[in-house]
């Protein structure tokens, strides 16, 4: 297929695969489905999600390519967690290889967490406990075993989590028709279409040159509303995306990883980092019936939105801001994390992963501000992505600096570019061992990640 001839190799770090035009015909976007709980009493609800192998056929003139997915083929449905409740889910291993159910973003005690320490093997289940008590926010499940997080992740496994309460109701709310997810992900293809996570093989984190949205390679959506929610996470391994609009406007940012901002924030290029997540509003008033704007991705046109026949939601989603923005101030800082390296020799605090090592210890309850700086090597270094399990966030500053308003909401990762020092503050509620990594997922499998025990 003509797509493979047009990759650009170059030597720079962090990116070495350029983005491009698919040239496929588009598709209609596909959008996942929203989980049926088995069962619902007044205070709980059950779910059951289950690990599959699974095939795909990504391109029109493409084989099918082997998958893995979240209850079908690739991906997985869309989880609503409200606050106040309690969710068990019911999770099913049915791969040929161990693999864990991470909730990324969600405050909750470790044992829950579904990181490394929480394998489930072949054929094996286990149900798991969520206490929803957070803001609502888009969040999402990935695994996360030893040494096998990236791979399955590229093949597929990644689904929504969305924490839910009434306070939403002034936002469009309606899922699939005017708020919807953008899970997008870079990806390399083979010849005849089938997914290759081994090519490239890049240690500091595999690259595409072919954007996904859930799942799909040049999409389309009919939209019918004036204002549009996009939901969009950055699930690819290792790319950054800056995200921008082909007619040049403006987006504005509603929320960040963890719930929403307290202004919206009006921005022409919104940048993520693998695994953060932010809610946009798309306002399509006054465009023309048939008008076409496309949303890219490090300016390649990835979906595209038709405008058809308009109609007006009830309220006023900028009702929804009514809190005065909040003030950021920075308290003392508790700890300082050096973030090194590239390839196979990245490294936190000069240290690499041991999982019989507990490498910070915090009071539970306690509330600390950290300092992490990415510290430059002779060829400059790259951005790494800082994920934190287990709390939610602020962002204090950067570079002595406060941060641009569209961080200043609740943060699970944050981007720290190479020499710089991010400040971060957080509470930590829920107890025992959680992880801290780099969310390149190959980095994070390279060793870029410690342990942090609450007691
Ligand atoms: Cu997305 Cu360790 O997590
Ligand atoms: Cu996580
Ligand atoms: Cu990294």
């Amino acid at each position: 297929m003509n797509h493979t001839m047009k990759w650009v190799i170059g030597m720079g770090r962090g990116g070495i695969v350029e983005l491009v035009s698919s040239n496929e015909p588009s598709h209609p976007l596909p959008i996942p489905e929203r989980l049926q709980p088995d069962r619902v009493t007044d205070e709980a609800l059950y779910y059951t999600i289950r690990t599959e192998r699974g095939e795909h056929r990504f391109f029109d003139q493409g084989v099918s390519a082997e998958t893995l997915g979240y209850n079908g083929n690739l991906l997985g449905p869309m989880i609503e967690l409200p606050t106040g409740k309690t969710v068990y889910i019911n999770t099913i291993n049915q791969l040929d290889e161990p693999t864990s159910f991470h909730w990324h973003g969600l405050v909750i005690p470790a044992a829950e967490d579904g990181g490394p320490h929480q394998a489930i093997e072949p054929g094996e289940q286990r149900q798991v406990r969520l206490d929803v008590d957070q803001e609502p926010g888009t969040l999402w499940f990935h695994p996360h075993p030893m040494g096998a997080t990236a791979e399955q992740v590229y093949l597929g496994l990644a689904g929504l989590l969305y924490v839910t309460d009434e306070t939403e109701n002034e936002l469009p709310n309606e899922y699939g028709v005017d708020d919807i997810p953008l899970i997008v992900q870079d990806r390399l293809f083979t010849d005849d279409g089938r997914l290759d996570y081994d090519r490239q093989m890049n240690v500091d984190g595999t690259v595409g040159d072919t954007l996904l949205a859930n799942g799909a390679i040049d999409t389309t959506f009919d939209v019918t509303t004036n204002t549009l929610r996009v939901r969009l996470v950055n699930g690819s391994n290792a790319r950054n995306l800056d995200f921008s609009l082909s007619n040049g406007e403006a987006l504005t940012q509603i929320a960040t990883d963890g719930g929403m901002l307290d202004q919206p924030v009006s921005l022409k290029t919104l940048t993520l980092s693998p695994s953060e997540r932010a809610e946009i509003i798309i306002d399509f008033s006054g465009m023309a019936t048939g008008y076409r704007l496309a949303l890219q991705a490090d300016g390649i046109p990835f979906t595209t939105f038709t405008v058809r026949d308009l109609t007006e939601q009830d309220g006023d989603w900028t009702d929804a801001f009514t809190e005065a923005p909040v003030a950021h101030k920075s308290s003392e800082t508790a700890r300082r994390l050096t973030l090194f390296g590239m390839g196979n020799m990245v490294t936190i605090d000069g240290k690499q992963f041991d999982p019989d090592r507990i490498d910070i210890n915090v009071r539970q309850g306690s509330t600390e501000v950290w300092e992490i700086y990415n510290r430059e090597d002779m060829m400059g270094g790259m951005t790494h992505p800082f994920h934190v399990h287990g709390v939610q966030f602020r962002i204090l500053e950067r570079d002595g600096n406060p941060p641009p308003d569209n961080e200043r909401g609740w943060k699970d990762t944050v981007a720290v570019a190479p020499g710089e020092k991010v400040k971060i503050e957080m509470t930590f509620r829920e107890t025992r061992t959680f992880m801290y990594h780099c969310h390149i997922l190959e980095h994070e499998e390279n060793g870029m990640m410690g342990q942090l025990r609450v007691n």
